[in-house]
């Protein structure tokens, strides 16, 4: 999963039903990190709604602040550091404000959280069911830790608060069992196991019912979804979903290139409810850095893998995540990453420089790559990206697109912006002789691309 490590725009308005019997205390809750973290914050809020806490957008009048972390590179968990100083101001303000850290930052330090004086409560993601005890506790002077991982957690029945507007995040399974030598991720989030199918098609068909447009059916590596009782997979798990609600648009992430089968790439060009877009983490272009990254898959499996998708839907979008300077990369390796993305053509990429972690495997390996000689690899990758991202939106100038409206455009000028199946932002006038509104689909042709954003007029 693509982490961003920044913080995330609160949820603005539930769109469950608020408790009625309020307890007086307000908690706001801050997300860093991937959106698994969004989708787990919207389950943390929906717990606390339902003991009885009012959610609030601001951490000016709050009682609790929670930050639901990540722990994937050394910097995401600096910005934690960073924000637990600023949250200092706010304690000397309220001496009886609960801080508590959420997530996998707090799952990977666990009790060495609790030393800094700041910190009340520190609880893992599979034990949010406890955040309103261990919250009461604190606000009674007590803290408390819960960071047990669990085998069979899911907050199925848990029903997330949700942000209002067209899009929603659907977590389908936790956990991670791939074990990415680089990866803390299989440490903080534990194994994987995954929601029913019946389970997931219920949410989708309610949240079509509220008036979402667009989900993102969300995994660590949705690949590995299993349906136990019936067997089912991802890809039939993606059929049941487009089937119950064929207008919705449906975008997943993130997959394992392993695990790429070609059952669900021929789902994704039967049904045209399944977006056209695909994020597949390549991580590097050198089988030798593959192997001691764990990948389990070669530049060859996974080239031919994009070679299917681009056979079967051709007009397939596609990410993918770049680690540079992992240990032993050689000047060599790090050229045949640049070579991968030389064929492949990513339309978007997320690229890192290698950030150890410690008990991962790879933490033992050391880091022997100095950091200016990651950081130039990386740029060179940046570089590169960028010039691919201009180039392969070049053949859009002219094409058609059928583009979900998701509101006006930052530039202003009465532009309005959305996004095609594909994953592109669109930027188009906006004309109210139309009436088009948000999450309505509307036909708009490309007359301008650049690297970021497509440009076009309605039709
Ligand atoms: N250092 C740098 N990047 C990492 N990622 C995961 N762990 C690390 C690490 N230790 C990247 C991978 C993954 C994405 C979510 O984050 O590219 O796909
Ligand atoms: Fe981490 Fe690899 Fe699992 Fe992704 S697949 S979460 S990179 S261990």
């Amino acid at each position: 999963m693509t982490t961003l490590e920044l913080p995330v725009l609160n949820s603005s308005l539930a769109t469950a039903a608020p408790a009625t019997l309020k307890n007086g205390k307000k908690i706001y809750v801050e997300t860093y990190g991937c959106q698994m973290n969004v989708s787990d914050s919207e389950i943390v809020q929906s717990v606390m709604d339902t003991n009885g806490y009012e959610i609030i957008h601001s951490p000016d009048t709050a009682d609790v602040i929670l930050l639901n972390t990540c722990a994937i590179r050394d910097n995401a968990e600096k910005k934690i550091h960073e924000r637990l100083t600023h949250l200092k101001y706010y304690k000397k303000r309220n001496r009886n404000l609960v801080v508590g850290l959420l997530g996998c930052m707090a799952e990977r330090l666990r009790a060495q959280l609790l030393e800094l004086q700041l910190v009340d409560i520190v609880v893992g993601p599979d034990e949010y069911r406890r955040v309103p005890e261990l919250v009461e506790s604190a606000l009674n002077g007590d803290k408390g830790i819960a960071v047990k991982l669990s085998r069979v957690e899911t907050y199925e029945d848990i029903l997330p608060l949700r942000t209002e507007g067209i899009s929603a995040w659907v977590s389908i399974m936790r956990g991670c069992d791939k074990f990415c030598t680089f990866c803390v991720v299989p440490f903080t989030r534990g194994r994987e196991r995954s929601r029913t199918l019946s389970g997931v098609v219920d949410e989708m068909k309610s949240l079509w019912d509220l008036g979402f447009k667009e989900v993102t059916l969300l995994g660590q590596n949705v690949n590995s979804y299993r349906d136990e009782p019936s067997g089912s997979d991802f890809a039939d798990l993606l059929i049941a979903c487009t089937k119950a609600v064929p207008q919705m648009r449906i975008r997943y992430s993130t997959s394992h290139p392993q695990d790429m089968s070609d059952k669900l790439i021929y789902a994704m060009a039967e049904y045209p409810g399944i977006c056209n877009y695909i994020h597949l983490p390549i991580q590097s272009g050198s089988n030798r850095i593959l192997e001691l990254m764990n990948r389990t898959y070669t530049v060859e499996h996974y080239l031919q893998r994009v070679e299917k998708i681009k056979q079967l839907i051709p007009n397939c979008a596609m990410s993918t995540d770049i680690i540079s300077g992992f240990c032993t990369e050689t000047e060599e390796d790090h050229q045949l990453t640049l070579d991968v993305m030389r064929t492949v053509k990513y339309e978007g990429a997320y690229m890192f420089s290698y950030s150890p972690r410690e008990n991962t495997k790879a933490w033992k390996m050391g880091d022997d790559v100095p950091d200016e000689v990651k950081q130039r690899r990386l740029e060179e990758i940046i570089t590169l990206q960028r010039i691919h991202s201009a180039e392969v939106n070049q053949p859009e100038i002219g094409i058609l697109h059928s583009v979900m409206v998701e509101g006006p455009s930052k530039r202003g000028n009465n532009e309005w912006r959305g996004r095609t199946d594909t994953n592109k932002v669109i930027v188009f006038p906006h004309e109210d002789v139309r009436g088009y509104v948000v999450g309505d689909l509307v036909n708009v042709r490309v007359h301008t691309v650049n690297s970021a954003t497509l440009l076009g007029t309605l039709e």
